[in-house]
């Protein structure tokens, strides 16, 4: 199994998920994909030896590019990685359940266009919300709609501010982002 990770940030998860599969025989990162040629994620990605490509907006949305890249890297699974355009339905429609999504809260709450990491963070402290967590979820073609895969929570207290939930939410995002990744593709080998 191949996977392309998608990502347009830091890539601390990135960096989580090369990691844990570094001596996997079975499955294997192979492409790092962003939308942004500065973005941090790609100097991991250098690091690591994975290849990488920078898409054009324009491109991503108006052709099918992008698919001749996985036909020639064998991808097989997509995880995005803190990507922040929609995927295209052309997309979501090729790889049916083989894309999956991290967000940093407990969806459906705090999700949709516009809710990404601080500003996710913002909300959920501002709504004066006593937990929050993150979602693994599949994606389809709408913000943060597709079928849930797996939650985690955290409590928040009072003290807490949009920064200290962020680094509670990033903890349990770098302990099960990798782990339900294996999980989500070991299960649909096996059926
Ligand atoms: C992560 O917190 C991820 O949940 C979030 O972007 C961050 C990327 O961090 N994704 C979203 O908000 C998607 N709506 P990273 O670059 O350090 O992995």
């Amino acid at each position: 199994m191949n996977i392309a990770i998608f990502a347009s940030g830091t890539g601390t998860n990135a960096k989580k998920i090369i990691e844990y599969f570094e001596n996997n025989t079975q499955v294997k990162v192979n492409l790092i994909v962003s939308n942004k040629a500065t973005a941090p994620v790609l100097d991991i990605a250098r690091e690591n030896g994975i290849d990488i490509l920078v898409i054009d907006r324009h491109n991503f949305y108006k052709t099918q590019d992008i698919l001749n890249f996985f036909n020639e890297y064998s991808i097989d699974f997509v995880v995005l990685a803190g990507f922040l355009l929609l995927i295209p339905s052309y997309l979501t429609k090729s790889f049916e359940n083989k894309i999956v999504n991290i967000h940093p809260a407990l969806l459906p709450k705090f999700g949709g266009k516009g809710m990404y990491g601080m500003n996710v963070h913002k909300a959920v402290h501002e709504a004066k919300e006593k937990e929050t967590g993150i979602t693994i979820h599949y994606v389809n073609e709408n913000y943060d709609e597709g079928a849930i895969i797996f939650q985690a929570k955290c409590l928040i207290d009072t003290e807490d501010t949009p920064e200290t939930i962020s680094n509670k939410v990033r903890i349990l995002e770098h302990e099960f982002f990798p782990k339900i990744i294996e999980q989500t593709i070991t299960n649909q080998t096996e059926t």
